[in-house]
């Protein structure tokens, strides 16, 4: 059973197909990010018109490295959301009416589905049960994942996710978005403790986060030192600090919590260099080891939409999200498939 997966549920356009036997068969993604830099964050409908652009000639050319067929799919999985509303109704269209056409079933994914899922697709495996911290520019949560479709959210960020503060503290910087990898790059060369960040929501119990009080103690403390590079460099290493302590202090309570041996990071935050170190220490304190899905599969893609879809479907699952498409939908309303 090979499955084709659609990914457009914000800035990047990703093309796959999963199968069983094979496993990946091909893969493809496009990212937007130079069509949107220049507005500093991501257009809704500059992002929406490029994924209709693109989306059509990128299943072709996935197909043709795979060497596949139309005749060769035997279902179609998108992403449903959550997401860029609009930006996923060019993926459910496109995914509805394939199927339609192929005569195929078709299954609405769970984008986050997809990221806790992506482990999977690695030649080990991550096995189940395991411990999730997924950090991107769009969501900060620790799951507890104990198989697909059964997830337990331990916490989330109430507003901003981590990646986000990253990236709107480095415009602040006048970095060019997005600007969390560079801004771990400035920080590289600043002291740690000269700039004193707040640790949100550490003080509290309980496993969620809170990221846009960070953001205004930045925009304070950049204030008169934005042509200061030591102070710039300073200032960066202070802000990474506050969100690694953040993160790692947060998982530390979280493995204790469910006594779990496995960490799997993913989500394009997950490449912070000084969070990696944090979190080995962390999870080496708890008894536990870390994973992570190789980079492609952290950030966005297309492979873990095929991969979540194919599970589900050929457990027998069918049809498509009601809505086609959903900007919200609760990780929490997933079950897993019969
Ligand atoms: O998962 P991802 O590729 O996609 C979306 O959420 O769309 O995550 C991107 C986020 C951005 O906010 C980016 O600034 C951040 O991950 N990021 C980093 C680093 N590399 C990427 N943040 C901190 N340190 C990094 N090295
Ligand atoms: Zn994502």
């Amino acid at each position: 059973m090979n499955v084709l997966g659609i990914e457009s549920s914000c800035d990047e356009t990703a093309v796959a197909v999963y199968g069983s036997p094979g496993g990946l068969l091909a893969e493809r993604v496009y990212t937007q990010t130079d069509l949107h830099e220049i507005w500093g964050g991501v257009v809704p409908e500059l992002a929406s018109r490029d994924h209709v652009r693109r989306l059509a000639p990128m299943i072709t050319a996935t197909l043709a490295d795979g060497k596949l067929d139309r005749q060769d799919i035997d279902g179609v999985a998108y992403t449903a959301g959550p997401g860029l509303i609009g930006a996923l109704l060019v993926g459910a269209g496109v995914a509805t009416g394939l199927a339609y056409a192929w005569k195929v079933p078709v299954i609405g994914i769970h984008h986050l589905e997809g990221h806790l899922l992506a482990p999977q697709l690695e030649a080990e495996p991550a096995p189940f049960p395991y411990l999730a911290l997924l950090v991107s520019g769009g969501h900060t949560m620790l799951v507890d994942v104990e198989g697909v479709g059964r997830y337990r959210v331990l916490g989330e960020s109430l507003d901003d996710a981590a990646g986000e503060a990253f990236d709107k503290t480095a415009k602040l910087l006048g970095l060019p978005y997005p600007g969390g990898a560079r801004l771990a790059a400035l920080a590289e060369g600043g002291r740690p403790g000269v700039f004193k960040f707040p640790r949100p929501m550490l003080d509290r119990p309980g496993l969620d986060f809170s990221f846009s009080g960070l953001k205004t103690a930045a925009l304070l403390a950049v204030r008169g030192h934005e042509d200061d590079p030591v102070a710039r460099a300073d200032l960066a290493r202070g802000f990474e600090d506050a969100i690694v302590d953040t993160l790692a202090a947060k998982t530390r309570r979280a493995l204790e919590a469910t006594g779990r041996t496995l960490l799997v990071v993913a989500g394009g935050v997950g490449a912070n260099r000084r969070l990696r170190a944090r979190l080995a220490e962390v999870a080496a304190a708890a008894g536990a080891r870390t994973a992570y899905p190789r980079a492609a599969f952290c950030t966005d893609n297309a492979a873990m939409i095929a991969f979540a879809g194919h599970a589900r479907l050929a457990a027998g699952e069918r049809g498509v999200a009601t809505p086609l498409a959903r900007a919200r939908w609760p990780l929490g309303e997933l079950s897993a498939p019969a």
